[in-house]
C-alpha cells in the first residue's frame, strides 16, 4: 500500500480499479472518444492518480474544497492531456463536464456520456490533520469543518442553532445517545462564551458525557462527524449525486462508491437497490422514472470490505464499504 508525500493511503484502491468497466459503448464526440472516468472525491488524488497511470481513462477530477484542486495542478502538468479538475461539489458534477470539454451542454443533458464514476466519500487526512481546517478535536482550531471554505461554518451552527436543532443534529448524523443532554449544555454555554475553537467544543461534551474506561472513542467523536455532515449537507449530496451520477453513466458504464459509516450506505444501498430493482421508493433526487426503466443492475450482492491486510495497516479503512451500480448495456426504450 503506497502512501502519499502527506500521509494519505487510499482506501480499497485496487477493488476500485477492478470495478471500472472494461467495455462501454462508444460515444463519438465526447472526450475525443476516449472512456472518462470522473473521479467525485479528488482529495489527496491517490485515486486519480492510479487511473492515470494504470488505466487508459481519461479523468475529470472534482473536489469541493480549493485546497484539494490546487494540490492537483502537479499531477495534472504530469498528464496534461489526461486529466482535468474542477472544484465544485457533488450537485455540480453535471456543469463540471461541460466546464472541462469532455461534452456539450446538450450531450450532458441527454446523458450517457461517462464510463465511471468514483466517489470515496467522507473527509481526506489532508483536511482532518490541518489543525486551521477544524475537522479534527486532536489538534486545536477554529471550529469551521467547511470542506468548501464557504457558506456557514461549524462555529456558527453551534452559535445560531436551536437547542431541538442541535439535538436533532447530534442524534440523527451522530447517532449520539446523549444528544439532548449535549445540546443543552452548548446552548447554555454559548450565552457566556461563544464556541470558536475544536478543543473548546470537545471539551464542553466531555464535561457533560465523561469519558468512561470501556470507551474506545473519544466522548465528542459522534458530535464532531454530525457536525461536520450537517455543515457540508453531505447526506443530500450524495443522493444528489447518486440520482446525477447514474443518468451520466453511459450503458456499461459502473457507479464506483466507497463509504465509511452506516448513514451514507444507507443511502447508497437503498438508492442502489431501487435504481436496480425498480422499486417505487419516493426521492425528490431521483431521476425521471423512464430513465430507471430496467437501467441498472447490482454487479455483486450487498458489500466489498477491505481484505484483512488493508484494514490491519490502515485505520481508516476498517469501516470502508464499496457498493457498485451498473447501467445495462442494452439501451431502454422509451
Ligand atoms: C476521502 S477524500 C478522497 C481521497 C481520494 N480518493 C484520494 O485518493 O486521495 C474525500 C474528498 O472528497 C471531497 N468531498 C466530499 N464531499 C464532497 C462533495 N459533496 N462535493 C465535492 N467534493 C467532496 C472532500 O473535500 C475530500 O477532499
Amino acid at each position: 500500500m503506497s502512501e502519499n508525500s502527506q500521509g494519505h493511503i487510499p482506501v480499497m484502491m485496487q477493488e476500485v480499479l477492478a470495478a471500472l468497466p472494461e467495455e462501454t459503448e462508444k460515444t463519438p464526440g465526447i472526450a475525443n472518444g476516449q472512456k472518462v472516468v470522473v473521479d467525485m472525491t479528488f482529495g489527496g488524488g491517490d485515486y486519480s492518480r492510479a487511473f492515470l497511470e494504470q488505466t487508459d481513462f481519461t479523468v475529470l477530477g472534482l473536489d469541493r474544497d480549493p485546497a484539494a484542486i490546487a494540490r492537483g495542478e502537479a499531477l495534472q502538468s504530469a498528464f496534461p492531456n489526461r486529466l482535468k479538475l474542477v472544484e465544485t461539489c457533488f450537485s455540480g458534477i453535471d456543469s463540471a463536464l461541460v466546464k472541462a470539454d469532455i461534452c456539450s451542454e446538450e450531450q450532458m443533458n441527454a446523458g450517457k456520456v461517462v464510463d465511471a464514476v468514483v466517489m470515496d466519500l467522507g473527509v481526506s487526512s489532508f483536511q482532518l490533520d490541518e489543525a486551521d481546517r477544524g475537522f479534527s478535536f486532536m489538534h486545536n482550531g477554529p471550529l469551521d469543518m467547511r470542506m468548501s471554505r464557504s457558506g456557514p461554518s461549524a462555529a456558527d451552527l453551534v452559535a445560531e442553532a436551536s437547542e431541538e436543532e442541535l439535538a436533532r443534529i447530534f442524534w440523527t448524523y451522530g447517532e449520539e445517545k446523549a444528544s439532548r443532554k449535549i445540546a443543552r449544555a452548548l446552548v447554555t454555554a454559548r450565552k457566556d462564551m461563544p464556541f470558536t475553537e475544536t478543543k473548546q467544543l470537545a471539551d464542553a461534551v466531555e464535561s457533560v458525557k465523561p469519558r468512561r474506561p470501556k470507551d474506545r472513542i473519544h466522548p465528542a467523536t459522534q458530535v464532531f462527524q454530525a457536525l461536520r455532515i450537517a455543515v457540508n449537507n453531505e447526506l443530500g449530496e450524495i443522493e444528489m449525486a447518486i440520482a446525477t451520477a447514474a443518468k451520466l453513466l453511459k450503458p456499461g458504464g459502473a457507479l464506483i462508491i466507497v463509504s465509511f459509516h452506516s448513514l451514507e450506505d444507507r443511502i447508497v444501498k437503498q438508492m442502489f437497490a431501487d435504481m436496480a430493482d425498480k422499486k417505487s421508493h419516493v426521492n425528490k433526487y431521483r431521476p425521471e422514472q423512464e430513465d430507471f426503466k430496467d437501467g441498472y443492475v447490482l454487479p455483486f450482492k450487498g458489500v466489498k470490505a477491505p481484505t484483512s491486510a488493508e484494514s490491519s495497516s490502515n485505520p481508516r479503512a476498517r469501516s470502508a464499504k464499496m457498493r457498485v451500480l451498473k447501467r445495462k448495456k442494452e439501451r431502454v426504450a422509451a
